[in-house]
């Protein structure tokens, strides 16, 4: 996994402005994913995990919206491109997929017909060499009748279906990085499986980058080889998804972990997550985010903690546990 930086994000600060001035939602978040490499960005809902993603496709449409820091792919600057270069990027080099399905398909057209417009705006394909291309990744995600499937419409299919046809319409095109918001949320634990088997499969046949976004370190630990954990619009750790199971210091990176569902005997058994709530954006500590839900949380956590980097591994807390 040392392969060439693909996507290299800085500073990056998502704001809303508001009656009441201005809300900072994402806090300076800094990380590159490299060519072939599954980063995972983990943390609680309301964390600011999907306005990075946003940001990064440069989909906020919010006119209150202010985006600043800088976001390269292939060393291209993207919050500086002009929109049809930004368009072309989209869905072909850079796929997104959604939690919701419906927010990528559109209800009044086949989804076969959907993914053969995708290939034929991206590459020089015609219709009928799109149309095969589009059944082979149908296939590919594992269902079995493509053909059929292809002329249904969204509606007429199970979420785990449009889930699939929606990552094979963000592969339909190559796509060198791949960011997937909390694909698997809306499914069950079967189906959930199956479509992180794809996206590791994806990876190795298409030597994809996927930049996985999740608030399940259950899926973390599956497929990411990276990993970074948000609180409250920063970042609190990051590092080797090895090195971070194996030694979490962030008292909320140790609290997620404790949380995943552990297989004891036959049954799961969901161990209790961390006490409180993540602050609402209006209601962020000046220092760090989490010192309010901390048991180790002191007076100096009143200031904001700076994020450490020590081979590799990256901690932003004041009483981060010792490697
Ligand atoms: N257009 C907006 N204006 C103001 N606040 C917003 C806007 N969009 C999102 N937010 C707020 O930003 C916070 C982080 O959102 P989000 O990135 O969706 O978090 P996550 O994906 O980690 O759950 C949420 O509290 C949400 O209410
Ligand atoms: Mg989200």
């Amino acid at each position: 996994m040392n392969g060439e930086t693909l996507l290299e994000v800085d500073d990056l600060r998502v704001s809303f402005r508001t009656g009441q001035g201005v809300l900072p939602i994402v806090e300076g978040v800094s990380f590159v994913v490299k060519a072939g490499e599954i980063l995972s960005v983990v943390g609680e809902s309301g964390s600011g995990k999907s306005l990075t993603a946003l940001a990064i496709m440069r989909l906020i449409t919010d006119p209150n919206a202010v985006i600043t820091g800088s976001v390269r792919f292939r060393g291209q600057d993207l919050l500086g491109l002009p929109e049809p270069a930004m368009r072309s990027l989209r869905g072909g080099a850079i796929a997104m997929i959604f939690q919701d399905p419906m927010t990528a398909l559109t209800p009044a057209y086949t989804v076969g017909a959907q993914i053969v417009e995708q290939i034929m705006a991206h590459r020089n394909a015609g219709r009928m060499a799109a149309r095969t291309r589009a059944i082979d990744l149908l296939g590919a995600m594992g269902i079995a009748s493509p053909r059929d499937i292809a002329g249904r419409y969204p509606h007429q299919l199970s979420g785990g279906m449009r889930q699939r046809v929606m990552i094979a319409m963000a592969l339909s095109c190559d796509p060198a990085l791949l960011i997937a918001d909390e694909p698997t949320t809306a499914l069950d634990v079967t189906v959930q499986a199956q479509i992180l088997e794809l996206i590791l499969r994806l990876r190795g046949e298409f030597g994809s980058s996927v930049l996985l976004i999740t608030h399940d370190m259950g899926v973390v630990a599956k497929v990411a080889d990276r990993v970074v954990v948000m609180y409250a619009g920063a970042i609190a750790e990051a590092g080797a998804t090895r090195a971070l199971f194996a030694r979490p210091a962030h008292p909320y990176t140790i609290g997620l972990l404790g949380a995943i569902p552990r297989l004891r005997g036959p049954r799961l058994v969901r161990l209790p997550a961390i006490p409180g709530a993540p602050p609402a954006p209006h209601d962020r500590p000046s220092g760090c985010g989490f010192a309010p839900r901390c048991a180790a949380a002191t007076g100096i956590c009143a200031a904001h903690p700076p994020l450490i980097t020590h081979d590799g591994h990256a901690v932003a807390c004041f009483h981060a546990r010792a490697a």
